[in-house]
């Protein structure tokens, strides 16, 4: 059993997202895997970061990019052993970071095996699932879709009953109110936690309850629509979610992972799903249930002012807002919040760095990369198959990092599992020696971060007229009576700020900040 010293958090602790299968490969097979992580981890922590998230690594088919989990309790034989998680979990907390890693508790896989048990009628397992009779003329109990799109029913032929799933039909939705399962969770939980692990990511938070009654959804209406997060040639977005996702007491059942969890467990969840959303985030994320959660919202309205002005003014406490721009869902946001110049690149990282709440720093977006073009055959992810070339897709923010300048960009020395065509010079190599590289800003702004903290913040102008955001903040513990004060200008015009920043995302000199730029002051 490890201890837990590791398990003191700030309240905004800057959080690395690693995708294991495209973040160093060191066996040769294309796919990187838990000893990459290990390897690699003091470049992670030369970022100033506070932790590492780990996307899972366990036992899968890949229906759903290891999210479709088989087994939560073991590691993916092609991603390593239980020997070579523990060294990934030593290293990390040797070098400073704690260990955040993702747990799937919404669904399985299809192929696990509650599931087959399950189907075949085991009375242990009956009620793991969400299992309904047809209605009498043989279709499903309702309306509802999947958030890919098409039906969440799947009809299984030996049980003769339809199965509940929010994501593929290769991901049965679990019973989250069955005592067994939740058994099975805490289980899970204290598995991970007795060998150190810091934190959690919940996946899919807002998918764990629904309406018993299971009433079809309304239409979205016109505003629904607009508010609502996902691409509009999905039909989700169609919908007004108001009885599939987290009826009365679906927030409150934070208040029971909190309890399986502990206290000094950082509990991150996700909410992907439907309208409301920040709001849904902001009641799940409270002192007794989770730490924080995050939505896509600033993601896919392309962090604009309005954006990040719209979701400050829609929650009381944005220190438990996730905020993040880039993901393994996520186009990479270099060229897509911004223009992919570096200029904008150093402006997002410099928004991200002042944000009031966790951060999340997806890997690779410290080197500014843009999201690559994959062709049909590259792509093996479920949804961009679905709707291709409907994009932007999510499988082209996979494509494994760069490390070196060589053929394979140092990332495997076998066939990356997705092609890795990454420009000349971006790689973590050339970039760690050039001084005015994006890595090099990421380093300064995420470190000037941590060092100094992130206390409670006030908006301090904002106009829908101007696209310029100013922010400040407390500093916590022995500064206690400084401030932090932050510009950060969005538009093109030059803004009038005070002279010499402490930080800036661009050069500038005197009262005039230039367009995408932004900066910190002390004082
Ligand atoms: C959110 C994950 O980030 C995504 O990759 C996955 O497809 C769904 N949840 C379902 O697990």
């Amino acid at each position: 059993m490890a201890d837990t010293p590791h398990r003191v958090w700030p309240k905004a602790p800057v959080i690395y997202q690693i995708y294991p299968r495209s973040f160093h490969d060191t066996t040769g097979t294309g796919t990187g895997d838990l000893n990459g992580i290990t390897l690699k981890l003091e470049h992670v922590a030369t970022l100033g970061v506070d932790a590492i998230y780990v996307s899972p690594f366990y036992p899968s088919p890949f229906a759903d990019g290891g999210y479709d989990i088989a087994d939560h309790i073991a590691v993916h034989p092609a991603l390593g052993t239980m020997a070579d998680f523990d060294r990934m979990v030593a290293r990390a907390h040797e070098l400073g970071l704690k260990v955040i890693i993702d747990q799937v508790y919404n669904h399985t896989s299809d192929t696990a095996p509650w599931f087959v048990r399950s189907v075949m009628g085991d009375p242990d397992y009956d009620d793991f699932y969400v299992w309904r009779d047809p209605k009498p003329d043989g279709t499903a109990p309702n309306n509802w879709l999947s958030q890919f799109g098409p039906p969440a029913w799947t009809w299984n032929h030996v049980r003769r009953q339809y199965y509940l799933h929010n994501f593929t039909h290769r991901q049965p939705s679990l019973n989250l109110r069955c005592p067994a399962v939740q058994e099975q969770m805490q289980a899970i939980m204290r598995f991970w936690l007795d060998r150190g692990v810091d934190g959690f990511r919940l996946d899919a938070v807002t998918s764990f309850l629904f309406d018993e009654s299971m009433a079809d959804n309304p239409p979205a209406t016109k505003a629904v629509q607009r508010s609502a997060s996902g691409e509009t040639f999905v039909p989700y977005t169609y919908q007004d979610h108001v009885h599939d996702i987290l009826p009365g007491d679906g927030l409150s059942y934070m208040e029971n992972v909190r309890r399986w969890a502990g206290q000094d467990v950082f509990l991150l969840g996700e909410v992907t799903s439907g309208n409301n959303s920040v709001e849904l985030a902001s009641g799940l994320s409270h002192p007794d249930r989770l730490n924080a959660a995050y939505t896509t919202d600033l993601a896919e309205n392309r962090a604009t002012a309005e954006a990040y002005a719209d979701i400050l003014s829609r929650t009381a406490d944005p220190q438990r807002l996730g905020w993040w721009l880039s993901s393994h869902d996520q186009p990479r946001h270099a060229d897509k919040a911004g223009d992919g110049s570096d200029r904008d690149v150093r402006f997002l990282a410099l928004l991200l760095a002042t944000a009031p709440g966790p951060v999340i720093v997806y890997q690779g977006e410290e080197l500014g990369l843009s999201q690559p073009r994959l062709s049909r055959d590259d792509v093996t992810d479920p949804l961009d198959l679905l709707y291709w070339p409907d994009g932007p897709g999510r499988e082209g923010a996979r494509v494994p990092i760069p490390w070196g300048e060589t053929q394979q960009r140092g990332f495997t020395q076998g066939t990356p599992w997705l092609p890795v065509d990454w420009p000349q010079g971006k790689s973590i190599a050339v970039q760690t020696i050039s001084a005015h590289s994006n890595l090099g800003f990421y380093r300064r702004a995420m470190t000037f971060r941590r060092e100094r903290g992130i206390g409670d913040m006030v908006l301090d102008d904002w106009s829908h007229e101007c696209d310029v955001i100013r922010l400040s903040y407390g500093i916590p513990g022995e500064h206690a009576n400084g401030r932090i004060e932050v510009v950060l200008n969005f538009g093109t015009k030059t803004a009038r700020v005070r002279k010499d920043p402490a930080l800036a995302s661009a050069d500038f000199e005197g009262t005039h900040m230039p367009g995408r730029c932004g900066a910190i002051w002390v004082g």
